[in-house]
């Protein structure tokens, strides 16, 4: 609901616009003079001041600059006779929302009311502050990064069912851990749930507790994950892996935050919040009648989908320099620089193991190199290296496609030995860029299979642009 004045001696046009104001749900205030005007803007806030030009007492623009100096500063929408328009588009230049001529229709004045609303509804979100948010050990501020901590923000300030999906290493649990720290919970548990882990008959108890001699090995009672989450967070990792039976219990438990351990003849309470995560996709398992649509429903009232590493490649220096600087601390050695071609291969690499497959990388790195101070693509693991040189021939291997030329168009058919050379040029490169990946660049391997001088070998790499080899 907004608050609006109206200042116009017209009563007629103030009546229309209090009526109108008031059927949309907002609040009207009316000033027939500018001195009235003012006192009611020293005293008030507004959203929106519709003011008339020709006043009583004077000019309604002449209070312009008191408008500008409110603290809620409303939006103004001028109202102007006929000979005022001069004086209103001035008006405009110095920032006014709108102005309208007399005599103006309801809808053209409801339109204009609706939009300076909006705008400012739209102005306010923009401008709320955003909510500081813990987050130290996530590293990454790419725009996609950045929605889901927007999200994070979101889930931390209620107590709504989360689940957090995403592929494997992108940080599904180090997000539900965020979640839970920058929560009012944050001082209470927060309890992982390995659903894939468990084997079946375990589940049930593990999560609900058993009471001594509930079955057979149950030589003493125990308290399940459910109850030791009570206060806290409740992180049920792999949600998908639940068995069915356990799906159903499950659900319950979640509406009424009530369960009965195995074996015990009472319901015990537990009021703990849930956050799921899955790299399975759910709504796939429903289809197939592996997971419950009433369970997906309820656990998925917010949902935050982590990207893949490489859909936000922006994130892969501020990666490189968190890892590099801890594997170098934790190796005890002096901090290490990188080649460009070491930050290319990372760039380049798909991490199909994401910021997990990444970090693993950049330890493998840094212990290879251990005293030197550089990287090098020779210090990544072998088989990302190999990876990466399988990707460049599937890019750079073009197929040898004998197309004739022209289409078939007489004109444009070469002579036989310039279209046999054009041809013999792209298989020469294919040949090569096969063999280097193929002896890992090693020159005298190359020279040995391929029959060519150092200097010939030379030569054609420079004419087909490769990479160098090494010598
Ligand atoms: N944005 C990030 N910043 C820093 N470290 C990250 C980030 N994302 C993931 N990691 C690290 O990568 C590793 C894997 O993260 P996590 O276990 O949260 O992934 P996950 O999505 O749960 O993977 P999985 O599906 O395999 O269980 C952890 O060591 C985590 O700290
Ligand atoms: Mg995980």
């Amino acid at each position: 609901m907004a608050d609006i004045l109206i200042i116009d001696d017209d009563s007629d046009v103030s009546d229309m616009l209090v009526e109108m104001v008031t059927r949309m749900s907002h609040r009207p205030e009316s000033s027939f003079t500018l001195k009235d005007a003012r006192q009611k803007i020293l005293a008030n806030d507004y959203d929106v001041i519709f003011l008339d030009v020709r006043l009583p007492d004077g000019n309604g623009l002449d209070i312009l600059p008191l408008i500008k100096d409110m603290s809620s500063v409303p939006e103004v929408i001028i109202i102007t006779g006929h000979g005022d328009s001069d004086s209103a588009e001035l008006a405009m230049k110095s920032g006014v929302w709108d102005f309208i001529q007399k005599p103006c229709s309801l809808s053209s004045m409801r339109l204009v009311l609706t939009r300076a609303i909006q705008y400012r509804e739209k102005k306010g979100l923009a401008t709320k502050p955003p909510v500081l948010l813990k987050k130290d050990n996530i590293i990454g501020n790419s725009p996609s990064l950045r929605a889901c901590f927007d999200l994070v923000a979101q889930a931390a300030q209620s107590d709504i069912n989360v689940l957090i999906t995403g592929e494997t290493g992108t940080g599904k649990e180090l997000f539900a851990r965020a979640i839970h720290d920058n929560s009012q919970r944050a001082d209470k548990s927060f309890i992982v749930v390995d659903c894939a882990a468990m084997p079946d008959n375990l589940v049930e108890s593990t999560l609900f507790g058993h009471e001594k001699g509930a079955f057979t090995g149950a030589d003493r009672s125990r308290e399940g994950l459910i109850k030791l989450a009570h206060r806290g967070t409740l992180f049920l990792d792999e949600i998908g892996e639940l068995p069915p039976l356990i799906q159903k219990s499950f659900l319950r438990v979640l509406q009424e935050h009530r369960f009965r351990p195995i074996g015990s003849s009472g319901e015990e309470q537990s009021d703990f919040r849930l956050i799921a995560a899955t790299n399975r996709k759910l709504d796939r398992m429903v289809a197939n009648g592996q997971f419950r649509t009433d369970l997906l429903f309820r656990i998925q009232a917010l949902t935050i989908e982590l990207p893949p590493l490489r859909e936000r490649k922006e994130d892969i220096k501020e990666l490189t320099i968190h890892y590099l600087r801890k594997f170098c601390e934790g190796y005890g050695v002096a901090m290490k620089g990188v080649t460009p071609e070491f930050f290319d291969a990372l760039t380049g690499y798909e991490w199909l193991g994401n910021v997990r497959e990444f970090a693993n990388a950049m330890d493998t790195a840094v212990c290879s190199a251990l005293h030197e101070p550089t990287l090098y693509p020779k210090h990544l693991p072998t088989y990302l290296r190999v990876k990466l040189a399988h990707a460049a021939l599937k890019e750079t291997k073009k197929p040898v496609e004998p197309v004739l030329p022209g289409g078939g168009k007489i004109e444009e058919f070469t002579t036989l030995s310039s279209f046999r050379g054009d041809i013999i040029d792209e298989a020469e490169r294919q040949y090569l860029v096969e063999l280097i990946a193929r002896t890992k660049n090693n020159v005298k391997e190359i020279c040995r299979i391929s029959g060519l001088s150092r200097s010939r070998l030379y030569a054609l790499l420079k004419k087909h642009r490769l990479i160098k080899v090494k010598p």
